[in-house]
């Protein structure tokens, strides 16, 4: 595919000189060492990265090609996770003689284009503070900064982390979110709850304790195999021994996954843990709603000061059939912004406030809340209690 230098490109380019655009091919790939060698220090793509990224699905590794013999004289790298509209430009260089000459503008154009097609409107970078050149260059294109990173580089330098918004109304809501990523593979639930409780009251220690006790106190003991994750009913009486009120929608009355556990006796043991826990809650006061729900009842509740955690099917992000628990921050007219307390698998490149407030598609998150064959949902708003 050939693509034209002009495609994307802003008014402000100047004299281009003769390139073209073009995804890599393998056989590009000792031309992308040579470029990374004379750009980079430290910290360079392996040529095993770059051949991965070459023709991957979730990847755009977009080339320059420089002169009548199409010499390729640099690249951009920019990267996607399924479902979730948050791209990374990962690495952008250009050989040090071709530089200034707007090769690097007409890359990051080009990798802007790439993600809108994969429908991905927001970029996310990380550079070096020491590098001037790269940062101006992000910033004249639209980029802000919007975190560091202290002492992220090998050579102890901090790492700007910088975003563009490549469609006017996808928002980035502010949020008061503080991340807590879940240590163990079982507790999305507290962790997303900590998240939530913290965002409400800041005093709220977001540790390893706390953590473990609100498994601890909400975990319906067993799943499918291994530990059991938390129930609605068990993570909502958990907010509200802390201090917090709390109201439960679930599409299902009775016990979630139970159909799950294989073992009879397993199965009687997560049936005991949900009727304690609906007493409970009706002792508590805790409203709980049984019967399918919308997006437009998550919203309503947020819009008035609710947090609100939400049970989704991580299938349509990493392909497992897992539920899974997010915090739900906000809301436009095009996304819904999730923090999710998991990282996800390839912890690199990816970290943690890539997972917060992360937009995702209205219509892609409303099959996200949905679980499994029964379409499944379930959701927790918590809030500050009244006086
Ligand atoms: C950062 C990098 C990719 C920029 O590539 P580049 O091709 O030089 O970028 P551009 O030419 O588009 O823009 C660089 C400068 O040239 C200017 N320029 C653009 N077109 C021009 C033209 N036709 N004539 C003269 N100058 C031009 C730009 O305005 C910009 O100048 P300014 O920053 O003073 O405003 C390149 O410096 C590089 O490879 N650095 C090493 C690797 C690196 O650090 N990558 C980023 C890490 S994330």
């Amino acid at each position: 595919m050939i693509l034209s230098s002009d495609s994307g490109m802003t008014s402000n380019a100047r004299h281009l000189p003769d390139i073209r655009l073009r995804l890599a091919e393998s056989s590009d790939l000792d031309a992308l060492c040579d470029i990374e060698n004379r750009s980079f220090e430290v910290d360079r793509l392996t040529r095993r990265a770059f051949k991965r990224f070459v023709g991957s699905e979730t990847a755009r590794l977009t080339v320059a090609e420089a002169g009548k013999d199409g010499t390729v004289v640099g690249y951009a790298l920019v990267i996607f996770r399924r479902n979730v509209a948050l791209a990374r430009l990962y690495s952008i260089a250009v050989l040090p003689d071709h530089r200034g000459q707007g090769i690097g503008r007409a890359l990051i154009a080009q990798a802007e284009e790439l993600s809108l097609d994969f429908g991905t409107p927001i970029i996310r970078l990380e550079v070096s503070q020491k590098n001037t050149d790269a940062i101006r260059l992000f910033t004249e294109n639209g980029y802000r900064e919007f975190d560091l990173y202290p002492d992220y580089y090998p050579d102890h330098s901090n790492a700007l982390r910088m975003e563009k918004v490549l469609v006017p109304n996808a928002m980035h809501l502010p949020s008061p979110i503080h991340f807590y990523h879940q240590t163990l593979p079982f507790t999305c639930g507290p962790a997303a709850l900590m998240m939530a409780m913290n965002a409400l009251d800041g005093d709220i220690e977001l540790d390893r304790s706390l953590e473990i006790a609100l498994w601890r106190e909400a975990t319906t003991i067993f799943m499918t195999s291994g530990q059991g994750g938390c129930g609605p009913l068990g993570l909502a009486l958990a907010a509200y021994k802390r201090g917090f009120e709390a109201e439960v929608l679930s599409s299902r009355d009775g016990p979630l996954f139970v159909d799950t556990v294989r073992k009879p006796q397993n199965r009687e043991v997560v049936e005991l843990v949900h009727y304690d826990f609906a007493r409970q809650a009706l002792d508590a006061g805790i409203a709980v709603t049984t019967g399918p729900f919308g997006i437009a009842e998550i919203e309503e509740r947020t819009k008035r000061g609710k947090m609100a955690l939400v049970l989704i099917s991580q299938y349509r992000i990493y392909g497992d059939k897992i539920p899974h628990w997010v915090v739900v921050s906000g809301f436009d007219e095009r996304f819904v912004y999730v923090s999710d307390p998991d990282i996800g698998e390839d912890h690199e490149p990816y970290t943690g406030s890539d997972c917060l407030s992360v937009p995702i598609l209205r219509q892609e998150f409303d099959l996200m809340a949905r679980y499994g064959r029964d379409k499944l949902q379930a959701a927790v708003f918590i809030d500050k209690k009244a006086g």
